[in-house]
């Protein structure tokens, strides 16, 4: 039986959005198995708690079944390599995500050569999506249904029912 290719599809998901999901999606049809690993970024203070945005995602991707969700800490290559996985997805959006991706790709190739990094560009109608957009368009009272899954909404909704001010 030949190896599974196992992929990591990492990221904060704070929260999921559709453009994560078109990434996911497209990954699971390239690879045998995908992990999306749920990790912190030092740089940002979640919304929701790291178990929050884990089951946000699994009923997400519920319908995908080569789809797993685990929450990481610590080194991301450290991670992949304990599942098998010897390549990170990325989902890459216009110029302005390019430096910091190739700065974290080479990060991470220094720290596990072994571990390659794979960019899938993102779709056209999310090339303006992020987390930090959904919280944003919540917060000034935008409807950003279009752009999460339904869970996402209804979690979003219950976080900012009358305090959206404070998002
Ligand atoms: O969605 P984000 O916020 O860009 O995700 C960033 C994340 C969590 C993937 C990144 O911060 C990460 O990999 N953190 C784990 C620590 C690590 O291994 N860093 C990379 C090399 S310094």
């Amino acid at each position: 039986m030949s190896k599974q290719r196992i992929a990591v599809y990492p990221g904060s998901f704070d929260p999921v959005t559709n453009g994560h999901l078109d990434v996911i999606r497209r990954a699971a049809g390239i690879f045998d198995k995908v992990i999306v690993g749920v990790g912190r970024n030092v740089g940002k203070a979640p919304l929701f708690t790291t178990e929050e945005r884990v089951s946000l995602i699994q009923v997400a991707v519920s319908e995908l079944q080569n789809v797993e969700v685990q929450s990481f800490d610590g080194m991301l290559v450290a991670f992949a390599k304990q599942h098998g996985a010897s390549v990170l997805v990325k989902g890459l959006r216009a110029i302005s995500d390019f430096e910091y991706e190739f700065q974290m790709a080479l990060a991470n190739r220094h720290l596990d050569p072994s571990v390659e990094t794979m960019f899938l560009m993102t779709s056209a109608e999310y090339q303006f999506l992020s987390s930090s957009i959904v919280k944003e368009m919540v917060r000034v009272g935008g409807d950003c249904s279009p752009l999460v899954p339904s869970v996402v909404m209804d979690a979003l909704r219950r976080r900012f029912d009358g305090s959206a001010c404070q998002l």
